[in-house]
């Protein structure tokens, strides 16, 4: 059988339509490639104009030049690529300690792709720590639900839903659009994994009531005996709250609070996408 590269079929780039459902018959030139790439990308929205989707419109020209001296590097290799870990742990110790984290504890985190995968990390740490103290009690560990509000991010029910979560969402009511302490009765039992609480809630930019929230959890555990950590979906509002109001408990702080996530890419000079989850210890 022949096989000599001449025996392939060269690409035609102007009369061969890019197939939509089967792998291309054969490869092309790398200008073909890029002159498809361009044209199609021409009608997406511009990242400049594009507020609405919460992404950075603009970098640092070092910032662009640093992503693209490191291109090639699979971040994940922590042994080939040692520093890069260092640097990310290094963030984890910086945020750790701008949410007033506790002095003393090792701070635990990692950097993600977006909030989405912070979310759903925290969302199964909150699962096993809860799976864990009941199965430790010898209690059914199987129907764990999450409490949040109406406001919540979509990023939540898609958590709820692929790991099996039962979503107990507050609903929201004219005139009050985040999540406060004033229904958690009816939501709130012992399969409750946490209750997530927005900081920089996607519709009006506001923080869900997290002090009421805790407050009212630590009531909740006085009576019952069971005590329910919190999440702080930081995605907006985590690299706002510690510089516009410092003295805004929202955070680490709230004793109850065991996990918070932000987004890199949401304030300006991140191109997308970053993300991170923090724990308290
Ligand atoms: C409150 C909240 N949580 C989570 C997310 C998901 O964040 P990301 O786009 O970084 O995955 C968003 C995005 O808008 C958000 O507003």
């Amino acid at each position: 059988m022949e096989t000599s590269i001449e025996k392939i079929t060269p690409y035609d780039e102007f009369n061969y339509p890019i197939p939509e459902a089967e792998f291309p018959k054969a490869g092309m030139s790398a200008r073909a490639a890029a002159a498809i790439v361009i044209s199609s990308e021409w009608t997406d929205a511009n990242p400049m104009l594009n507020m609405s989707s919460f992404v950075t419109t603009w970098a640092e020209p070092e910032a662009a030049e640093t992503a693209k001296r490191n291109i090639f590097k699979n971040y994940i290799d922590h042994d080939m690529y040692p520093q890069l870990f260092a640097m990310e742990t290094r963030m984890v110790k910086w945020l750790h300690e701008l949410w007033n984290g506790p002095k003393g504890v090792e701070p635990y985190g990692t950097a993600t792709v977006g909030s989405s995968e912070a979310c759903m990390l925290a969302g199964l740490a909150h699962k096993w720590n809860w799976r864990q103290k009941r199965e430790a009690d010898g209690k059914d560990a199987s129907k764990p639900n999450m409490v949040t509000g109406g406001d919540v991010q979509i990023v939540w029910k898609k958590f709820l839903r692929y790991f099996d979560v039962e979503p107990r969402i507050v609903p929201l009511k004219p005139g009050n659009y985040r999540l406060t302490a004033e229904e958690l009765d009816k939501y709130v039992d012992e399969n409750t994994i946490a209750v997530v609480a927005i900081a920089g809630q996607t519709f009006t930019g506001e923080d869900d009531d997290i002090q009421g929230i805790h407050d009212w959890l630590d009531g909740y555990e006085k009576k019952t005996g069971i005590s329910i950590p919190m999440h702080i979906d930081g995605a907006n509002g985590g690299f706002i709250n510690p510089f516009l109001y410092p003295d805004y408990k929202w955070d680490f702080r709230l004793p109850r609070v065991q996990s918070i996530n932000a987004s890199g890419h949401k304030y300006g000079l991140v191109p997308p996408g970053l993300g991170w989850v923090v724990f308290r210890e």
